[in-house]
């Protein structure tokens, strides 16, 4: 099925809503926000790692998280990205892209879905975690939640359990007609109801994104993997008050005092 380009005139005022004006208000409100944020709010760019008053379940689950969402971001730069014609030029046929995109997808989602599933259990039922948990989080945890669980929803129903759903010829055309600023509504509002729902959620995710700890995506310490070692050493073992942590001597000096 291919998306052919109808006038906006032609297009009903909900399906303009939702297609136009709705994704078009949350990227604006993403970059503008961004902007806000930066010059608002340098020192609240960061994660707000929580790694000090929780590590258990975060050892496990912020590696799980990021690792599937850098596969699943892959993904969708492909998926969404690429015209299908591109993959057809280089020999990929339409059969090998899906298997391939269906079967990378899925350990990426599920690697995804897991990890997020342990950050919000820890949220929920870490007391320390649960008290330091903001509003902006409140919002993130479960849009992100939503927006995951539709895409991997989208995933099972109709292209592993289902017949397979093309949506490099619906879904895909909407997206890239958004940023080529010729909008096709229409490309996207005959495809299932959980592919719509995903696009919508996502879209509301790129709104409330500078808001949130996401920010931290754009601050990625990649400079880390060339940066030389840090050489940490101990100090010697005397130290103001005494040789060592535990020993007697290692107590504060009486406080001094003056008449
Ligand atoms: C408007 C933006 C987006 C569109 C149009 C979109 C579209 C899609 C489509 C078409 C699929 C199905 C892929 C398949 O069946 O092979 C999918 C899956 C998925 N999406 Fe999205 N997506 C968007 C943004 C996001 C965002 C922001 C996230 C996460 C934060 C996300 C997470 C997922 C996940 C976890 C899956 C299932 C695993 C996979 O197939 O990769 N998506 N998405």
């Amino acid at each position: 099925m291919s998306a052919s380009s109808t006038p906006l005139t032609a297009v009903n005022g909900t399906d303009l809503l939702l297609w136009v004006a709705i994704p078009y208000t949350c990227l604006a409100v993403f970059a503008v926000g961004h902007v806000w944020r930066y010059r608002k709010d340098q020192f609240g760019w960061t994660s707000r790692t929580s790694q000090l008053l929780e590590h258990r379940w975060l050892r496990w689950g912020s590696p799980l998280f990021h690792l599937g969402a850098f596969a699943v971001i892959g993904g969708h730069v492909v998926g969404l990205a690429v015209p299908a014609s591109w993959t057809r030029a280089v020999g990929i046929s339409e059969h090998a892209y899906h298997t391939a995109a269906v079967a990378l997808g899925s350990v990426a989602g599920v690697a995804m879905v897991v990890g997020l599933g342990m950050l919000c259990a820890r949220r929920l039922l870490a007391p320390r975690i649960r008290t330091r948990t903001s509003h902006s989080d409140k919002l993130l945890f479960p849009l992100l939640s939503a927006t995951v669980l539709l895409g991997i929803a989208a995933t099972v129903v109709h292209n592993i359990a289902g017949g397979g759903y093309d949506y490099r010829s619906t879904v895909s055309v909407w997206f890239r007609g958004l940023f080529a600023l010729q909008p096709q509504p229409e490309a996207i509002t005959g495809a299932p109801l959980l592919f719509q729902l995903h696009a919508l959620t996502a879209c509301l995710l790129f709104a409330a994104w500078p808001f949130t700890r996401l920010v931290h995506v754009w601050s990625a310490p990649i400079g880390y993997l060339r940066r030389p070692y840090l050489v940490y050493r101990r100090t010697a073992a005397t130290t103001t008050y005494g040789s060592h942590p535990g020993s007697a001597q290692h107590k504060p000096a009486a406080p001094k005092v003056t008449r």
